[in-house]
């Protein structure tokens, strides 16, 4: 039976070294770490991912602030928005929240943030640096930063003579993953949906990261006995066992029979869930102590 990595407990300590770092910061050099948030439209799940950041940015002694604007934005006006926040000496970090509205072009707006203030580490220069190799001057995007913080709690920093397979390659996820692994000398597959026999590819793997938004889709006979595992789906499915039309939130792994042949899971609700955020107040310390010129915390 699989140890259960406590994604929730990993990502207290990761807020808890934010918040002394942005105090020491505020007694060092008077600044006070700070995170802008913008959110265009009404989707409801972005309200509560954005409301959630702002909570924790306060929590974190954080100067935060958040921009709702309406469904009809202009792109022209939302890069207004983004243009000012990053002239702003008091915002360190700028977070468009994703999706956008169909008529705005999300690539043209994520490459007019700052790279300085890029703590979604979404820009093509933090994407590049990573790739690179050059991870200490990025911002590296929180769901694969917090999942590795995960992986290096059950591994270890090296990972060398392991195999890992990342299930998905998108840029938000999959590709940071699979360099975050590279760099810790993870011998990596990138599978995705035209791979063929996945389950054998992933048979193979020391470490599993799911990331597809497939409910439930890799199997308790996919994984090697012992593996680490990583669950980055979250996945809202039918429950009417739960009452009519109530939901529940499942991960992209098969979490009961995964857990019993691996030797460490991350659960959903709870896993990696919780470290994205933690490592949104982790990237934004990071980039006042940038600002500031002085040396960041590691986390
Ligand atoms: N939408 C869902 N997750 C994220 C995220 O990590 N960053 C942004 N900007 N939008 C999101």
């Amino acid at each position: 039976m699989a140890t259960r990595i406590d994604g929730k407990a990993v990502a207290e300590d990761v807020v808890a070294t934010a918040r002394k770092a942005s105090d020491a910061l505020k007694a060092a050099a008077g600044v006070t770490p700070g995170i802008a948030v913008v959110i265009v439209g009404e989707d409801p799940a972005s309200q509560v991912y954005v409301a959630s950041k702002g909570r924790k940015a306060k929590e974190c002694g954080f100067h935060s602030v958040q921009h709702t604007l309406a469904e009809t934005t202009t792109q022209a006006d939302l890069l207004q928005v983004v243009e000012d926040l990053n002239a702003d000496p008091e915002i360190h970090g700028i977070l468009v929240q994703l999706p956008l509205p169909d008529h705005i072009d999300d690539n043209q707006v994520i490459q007019a943030i700052s790279p300085d203030k890029d703590v979604d580490g979404f820009h093509v220069i933090n994407a590049g640096k990573l790739s690179v190799g050059d991870a200490k001057s990025a911002f590296v995007p929180c769901t694969p930063a917090g999942s590795m913080l995960l992986i290096e709690r059950v591994r270890g920093a090296d990972l060398s003579g392991l195999n890992a397979v990342v299930i998905g390659r998108s840029n938000i996820v999959g590709k940071p993953m699979a360099s975050l692994l590279l760099a810790a000398n993870a011998t990596v597959t990138i599978s995705h949906s035209r791979t063929s026999d996945l389950p054998a590819v992933c048979r193979n793997a020391d470490i599993v990261v799911a990331a597809v938004g497939q409910p439930e889709m890799v199997r308790g006979d996919w994984i090697k006995p012992g593996a680490t595992v990583i669950d980055v789906g979250m996945n809202r499915i039918p429950a009417p066992e739960r009452g009519e039309g109530k939901s529940r939130l499942v991960g992209d792994v098969a979490f009961e029979e995964c857990e019993a042949v691996a030797g460490a899971i991350t659960p959903v609700p709870g896993g990696v869930g919780p470290m994205t955020i933690a490592m949104l107040m982790a990237n934004t310390v990071v980039s006042a102590y940038r600002a500031a010129g002085r040396t960041p915390p590691a986390f």
